[in-house]
């Protein structure tokens, strides 16, 4: 399939404009001013907001995007519905859309979702001109790189308005960015991962990256140690956090402090670290559903015992959460049936407006069910999103309308606290570790509480306000 090519990439077509396309493609074009970057999306809406020059209203919030968008956009940077042209003109494609977990038919609840990955290879083999690269950077399960290259390559066969015939190579180069921290995990890359079969496209899509990523970080290996290495990563890293959260609990039961023991298995250093907060439990668009997809193939290639190991991350996860809602019902003397409760913090973790899987939906959607009111504040989320979340999935009508008029939201905090029974940290936003506690206590009922699934606030002063505090994993 691969034809000699030994022109230089001069344009990138990044399909998908999301959490990964965007920021991506914007360091890249940061970083690689002879080279155009061309961001298509179908969403015509996220790119209408791409372009606009409110740049504090960009479809993604991520901290120092909004200022390479202003430097970058409109010299080599591009945002564009035209997705046709833009695949037409580029040498090299990204494949950055969305795969989410399948909810119907085969794997239902576990496998990954590829129809939009399969439009895309599609779209590609429909309007591609010449030599093309395909780049994976969405996180797929093993061995897709194989569907594409037969897309690719067959697909053309009874499409009869490209009389060109292009060749490809696909390679997979997973993104291996958090949220929040995204434009510096893009910048300095613990490592850049390419696998594939060709050469000497491995080695253009590493010229790329040689113009800001020392070679030495660039690794290089087969295409489906490629796949399976951006699953299993983040499988590794969830199952730390559900490893650290199992013990939380019993920290509570026995006395011992949470920071306690991550800070002594933290300095040994085969252990490292990092990832061991306690938390409520990891969200985010992708841990979930990468173990389930990891899940999936283990059950697929006969390996139970794999698949089982693997599930009980995602459960342990689950099992966590509803633990921290029936917490609280249970300090609140067992109802809080009409009671009011603050709750701070609604997106997966600090400094993004993402929610996707957010560990505050199951716990607002508990306390939601237990009877309580809410009064819900973030500092970046948008309301609708919150309401879209909070939606119970069976779409049972009474119970969202009941689930609906019992919440609100607001982005400031002045009016959250006033008659709360109790105030839930969700997400750790460097703002609610500054509370005034003692002038928070005078607006809220007595005994008032405060649940810090974060542990961000100063317990001193939390005690000396009078409050009752709760701490994930703190059994002091
Ligand atoms: P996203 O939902 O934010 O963005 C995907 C975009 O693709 C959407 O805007 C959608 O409209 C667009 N799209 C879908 N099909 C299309 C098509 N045929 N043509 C044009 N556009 C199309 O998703 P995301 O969070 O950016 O994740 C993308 C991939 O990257 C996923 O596989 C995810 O697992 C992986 N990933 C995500 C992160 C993260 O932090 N979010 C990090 C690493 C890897
Ligand atoms: C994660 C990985 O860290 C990225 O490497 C990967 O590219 C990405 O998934 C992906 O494939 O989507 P992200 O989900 O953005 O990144 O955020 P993380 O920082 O990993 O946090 C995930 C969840 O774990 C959050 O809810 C966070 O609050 C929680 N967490 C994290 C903890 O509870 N404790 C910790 O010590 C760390």
């Amino acid at each position: 399939m691969t034809k000699e090519n030994k022109s230089k990439i001069t344009k990138i077509c990044c399909i998908g404009a999301g959490y990964v396309g965007g920021p991506t493609m914007v360091v890249f074009a940061d970083k690689c001013p002879h080279i155009n970057f061309y961001v298509v999306d179908i969403n015509e809406k996220k790119i209408e907001a791409w372009n606009q020059d409110d740049l504090k209203k960009l479809p993604v919030y991520e901290p120092g995007l909004d200022q390479l968008v202003k430097k970058c956009r409109g010299n080599n940077l591009f945002f564009s519905s035209d997705i046709e042209n833009n695949i037409a003109n580029s040498d090299m494609i990204f494949i950055s859309v969305n795969t989410p977990t399948k909810t119907r038919g085969i794997g239902a609840g576990k496998a990954s979702n590829l129809m939009y990955v399969e439009k895309c290879a599609r779209q590609v083999a429909m309007y591609a001109k010449n030599h093309t690269i395909v780049v994976e950077k969405s996180t797929l399960p093993v061995r897709t790189a194989e569907v594409i290259k037969t897309i690719l390559e067959e697909a053309q066969d009874s499409i009869q308005n490209n009389p060109n015939k292009p060749t490809f190579d696909v390679l997979s180069n997973p993104e291996f960015l958090s949220e929040g921290s995204a434009i510096k995990d893009l910048n300095v890359p613990d490592r850049v991962l390419i696998g594939g079969e060709s050469e000497e496209a491995i080695n253009k899509l590493c010229e790329i990256y040689k113009n800001w990523v020392p070679e030495v970080k660039i690794l290089r290996t087969n295409i489906w140690s490629s796949e399976l290495a951006k699953l299993t990563a983040n499988a590794f890293l969830a199952q730390r956090i559900s490893s650290i959260n199992s013990i939380a609990a019993l920290c509570e039961s026995t006395g011992a402090d949470i920071r306690e023991v991550s800070r002594a298995i933290g300095t040994d250093n085969r252990i490292g670290s990092k990832f061991l907060d306690s938390g409520p439990g990891f969200g985010g668009s992708c841990f979930k559903k990468d173990i389930l997809n990891l899940v999936y193939l283990s059950k697929h290639f006969g390996l139970p015992e794999v698949a089982a190991f693997w599930e009980s991350v995602v459960e342990m996860n689950s099992w966590h959460q509803h633990r921290i809602s029936k917490l609280i019902v249970q300090k609140l003397f067992g109802t809080i049936t009409g009671k009011k409760i603050a709750i701070l913090g609604f997106a997966f973790k600090a400094n993004t407006n993402d929610t996707r899987e957010s560990a505050a939906i199951q716990i607002c959607k508990d306390l939601l069910e237990e009877g309580a009111n809410l009064i819900i504040h973030d500092p970046i989320v948008d309301e609708n999103q919150i309401k879209i979340d909070l939606k119970t999935s069976n779409n049972n009508q009474k119970t969202n309308l009941q689930f609906s008029n019992s919440w609100s939201f607001t982005n400031s905090l002045d009016n959250v606290f006033i008659e709360a029974h109790a105030v839930v940290i969700l997400t750790e936003w460097s703002e609610y570790s500054n509370i005034d506690w003692v002038n928070i206590a005078k607006m809220m009922k007595k005994p008032g509480w405060v649940f810090d699934s974060r542990l961000i606030v100063n317990s001193k002063k939390v005690l000396e306000a009078n409050l009752k505090l709760w701490r994930i994993g703190d059994g002091t």
